[in-house]
């Protein structure tokens, strides 16, 4: 769950760098640090803090008259043209604690390298090649570096090659050795890598963040390749040497759709963006008023042969999950689980050739769900997965994928790719019921209408903001939280919960509200704010019911709920009123209007919404 980045070109290198690393920080921002390389040498800058520290260590390490390896020498005006390269990486700790000395990148005698991922055999390596004298972190990176440097004589393949035969676990290596000025070598195994040739030189990264601002077209490092950057040429071998063309994607993530256009955090952006995201995601995927997906090459059969469904994710994309749960059971009356991708293959799951297995990530890359769909498919499934990012390792893992259009989804609390899920999962459900002949067209175009109303009811949540804000300003004191609803409204407050918790830090707890009596309500003083939510009709009695029993027991309580059935409870409750869709869609602006309340709670109390403590964006780590 780390950031890397490596140029080699004509430009300021440093600049790019470190810019590539702010967008890069959210994969992980514990340290940070880059090394610059000419003919000169390897110059190593790198400090625990975030990449705006780092900017003051280049600033504090380069008086400003001598030379930083990589920038063009100063002469009478006439800087010589020097080709720029380096590489840099920011950190989200596994082995070794958060320090200056296990900042990558780690360099030893004529090898400098950063690394993403976690090298399992490290400690043999050490014994087995008696490393430990040339050590001074605590960091499984170190290690490599210094096995690479142990096997290199000149050929920088060949080093890579011996070295990598020796690893154990995933990792994405990104190495200058010094005497190759100009070049950087990467190889890789799970941990992501792309890599694209533009007009302003060579450039990888972990993702394409930080590539999307010089180019849309770029492609990913095959595992077990190893690909040569030059400032003029890209050379992409297998592990036999023999040369491979690389096979390249077009991105259409605009310039500034990676920056954050006035808003102060990501998130909100993100937030604010979802109405565009959700029209782009269906557009092209509604032809005639029904749901098609010709346009990305998924046949019917695959709706129309399973016997049963498996939804495999993590995290919110495991709660989209939950709601594509709810509609097969209700409108398709399928069997379908919904399985965490890091208990997947330790839980016996009953996978065979009868079952569609839809995998949901936002990056593509989560690890946990990345493993589970290479084991359900092992297993003779079908998979079909919902992805945010082009070409990432489990959609090429897949044997078809939906992607969202959400664009680049920076923050580390995920909200238009969660809404974007929703909308790819209804579409799939009305093209099953259509082909199974559970809707009729007249149904299946009805139902199609209602979803594409979404974007404007969105809308009109994100203009509530400020009541919302209010609302979010009675929590902000609050130690421990409560989520209550039943059905769907528990499905929309698990993910509420969870959006809450990682971006506040306040203890919440989403809970069927039929369950509170079965012991948590044992938990509600006069200081347990209860946020409740009631969208579903057929169930607002018994909510409301569960409502006043924890009131009873001192909670203040505020509701979500949907305005037409909203009557004059004003008067007893503090209510957020949602615009009313069909109940099966309420989850929408239900969801829209808690990302703003988590949001909310977030920047009150003056923290980094977008980048919370010990979280990442990407969990490429098992
Ligand atoms: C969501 O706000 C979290 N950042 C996290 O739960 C995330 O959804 C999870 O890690 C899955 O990520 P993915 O969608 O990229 O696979």
């Amino acid at each position: 769950m780390c950031g890397i980045i490596g140029y080699t070109g004509s430009e300021d290198v440093k600049e790019i760098l470190l810019d590539a690393l702010e967008l890069l920080e959210y994969r992980g921002y514990d340290s940070a640090g880059i090394a610059l390389s000419d003919r000169a040498g390897v110059r190593m800058f790198k400090c625990a803090g975030r990449v705006s520290d780092l900017r003051n260590v280049c600033r504090r390490e380069t008086s400003g008259t001598e030379t930083v390896p990589g920038e063009p020498a100063r002469s009478d005006g006439s800087a010589e043209r020097r080709v720029q390269c380096g590489i840099g990486h920011t950190r989200w700790a596994t082995h070794g604690g958060v320090s200056d000395a296990n900042a990558h990148p780690h360099q030893v005698g004529k090898v400098t390298l950063v690394h993403n991922g976690i090298i399992e055999n490290y400690r043999e390596l050490i014994e087995d090649y008696d490393l430990g004298g040339s050590l001074v972190s605590d960091t499984d990176t170190e290690v490599v570096a210094a096995l690479l440097n142990r096997f290199y004589e000149g050929n920088p393949q060949e080093a890579i090659r011996k070295t990598v035969s020796r690893l154990r676990g995933t990792f994405a290596l990104v190495v200058m050795f010094e005497d190759h000025c100009g070049a950087i070598y990467t190889t890789r195994n799970v941990s992501p890598v792309v890599a694209t040739l533009c007009e302003q030189g060579a450039m990888l990264a972990s993702d394409l963040t930080a590539l999307c601002r010089f180019t849309g077209r770029y492609f990913v490092v095959p595992e077990y390749h190893i690909l040569e950057l030059r400032e003029d040429a890209v050379r992409l071998t297998d592990f036999d040497g023999n040369e491979t063309e690389p096979e390249y994607f077009t991105v259409n993530w605009e310039l500034n759709s990676a920056g954050k256009n006035g808003y102060p955090f990501y998130m909100e952006k993100e937030i604010m963006e979802q109405p565009q995201a959700i029209a782009d995601t269906m557009e092209e995927r509604v032809r005639g008023g029904l749901p098609d997906f010709s346009a990305d090459g998924v046949p019917d059969t695959l709706f129309t042969d399973c016997e049963r469904i498996c939804v495999i994710a993590c995290g919110t994309a495991r709660h989209a999950g939950l709601v594509a749960q709810a509609l097969v059971k209700s409108i398709l009356h399928m069997h379908i689980e919904v399985e965490m991708a890091s208990e997947f293959m330790y839980s016996d799951p009953v996978i065979d050739e009868k079952t569609l297995v839809l995998a949901v990530s936002q990056s593509g890359e989560t690890i946990d769900t990345l493993e589970a769909v290479k084991y359900a498919r092992r297993r003779g499934a079908k998979c079909l997965s919902i992805i945010n990012v082009r070409g990432s390792s489990i959609a090429r893992e897949s044997d078809y994928v939906l992607y969202t259009n959400a664009g680049p989804e920076i923050a580390v609390a995920s909200t238009k790719a969660y809404t974007t899920q929703l909308v790819i999962f209804y579409l799939i459900v009305a093209r099953m019921a259509l082909l199974r002949g559970v809707f009729t067209t007249e149904e299946t175009q009805s139902y199609i209408r209602e979803l594409q109303r979404t974007p404007d009811t969105i809308k009109e949540v994100l203009g509530k903001r400020r009541d919302i804000h209010v609302v979010a300003g009675k929590l902000l004191a609050a130690k421990d939280l409560f989520m209550v609803g039943r059905g769907l409204d528990y499905s929309i407050l698990l993910e509420g919960s969870l959006k809450l918790k990682e971006v506040s830090y306040i203890h919440s707890e989403a809970y069927a509200s039929g369950e509170l009596k079965h012991g948590p309500i044992a938990l509600i003083t006069q200081d347990t704010p209860v946020v409740a939510a009631v969208t579903q009709e057929k169930l607002m009695s018994k909510e409301l019911s569960n409502i006043r029993e924890v009131r009873s027991r001192g909670a203040d309580v505020v509701i979500f709920i949907k305005e037409s059935i909203a009557g004059n409870l004003a008067e007893e409750y503090e209510l957020i009123t949602l615009p009313d869709m069909r109940d099966e869609f309420m989850v929408m602006p239900a969801s829209a209007a808690l990302q703003l309340l988590a949001y909310y709670v977030s920047s009150d109390k003056g923290f980094d919404v977008d980048k919370p403590r010990n979280l990442a964006k990407v969990v490429t780590v098992e």
